[in-house]
């Protein structure tokens, strides 16, 4: 990248399922590019973690929604949002339209600001930043998720089997993809990066090209 470009207002999308490695995808664009990056699941997380905390029943829209407008970034920190629990809790708080509502000033904020941003998620390229320049679609195989996404939480000391993982992916995916309001989808314009026969760099450096060739169509339509 040169260091004369003009950087700002590059927003990069990456959109995807769960454990389809999109989240480390995005933190090498971010380092890449120079960019902040947001992991929104985080935002869905802290919603359906700071409930169960207070005993709220997670199908209460209203109660979701009230948590929701108080998350603050700070409180995006705590490892108690990386558990399989808080995954689930997030698809489920993830379906009310007021909670996205209440998530949305947060995240384009965050996409609107000066010099540009990455952001991974659900629907970054479709509802948050559908104007940002650069997108993918991250995917990969149910199996190959599944076994990454197993991998990851016995590190962090979970003790569940590989079938759990097999059932969780499959129930998230069905929810996120079959909900009303900004059902997980792959934005008319995003570069599908299929990463099942990929190492971790190989996916990264496919990343950085279809961006870079996104960067170089922008800079010259400027
Ligand atoms: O990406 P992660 O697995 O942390 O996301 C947790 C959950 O949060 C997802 O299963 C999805 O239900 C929800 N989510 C969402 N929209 C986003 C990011 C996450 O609905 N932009």
């Amino acid at each position: 990248m040169s260091d004369d470009a003009d950087r700002s207002g590059f927003v990069i999308a990456v959109d995807g399922p769960a454990a389809s490695g999109k989240g480390t995808i995005a933190l090498r664009l971010g380092a890449e590019f120079g960019l902040p990056v947001l992991d929104t699941g985080l935002l869905y997380r802290c919603v359906g973690v700071l409930m169960q905390k207070a005993g709220e029943n997670l199908e209460d829209h209203d109660a979701a929604a009230a948590a929701a407008i108080l998350l603050t970034a700070d409180q995006l920190d705590d490892p108690a949002l990386r558990t399989r629990a808080a995954g689930e809790a997030a698809s489920r708080v993830a379906v009310h339209p007021s909670v996205r509502d209440a998530l949305l000033e947060f995240q384009r904020t965050f996409a609107g600001q000066e010099g540009g941003a990455v952001l991974d998620g659900r629907d970054i390229g479709t509802v948050i930043a559908p104007q940002a320049q650069a997108k993918l679609f991250v995917t990969a195989e149910p199996g190959v998720r599944a076994q990454r996404r197993w991998s990851q939480l016995k590190l962090q000391g979970e003790r569940l089997t590989l079938d759990d993982v097999v059932a969780d992916i499959r129930r998230r995916d069905e929810r996120d993809g079959a909900r009303d309001v900004a059902p997980m989808r792959r934005a008319p314009d995003a570069v599908l990066l299929d990463t099942s026969e990929m190492t971790i760099e190989q996916a990264a450096d496919a990343a950085r090209r279809i961006v870079e060739a996104a960067r170089a169509r922008w800079l010259s339509s400027r």
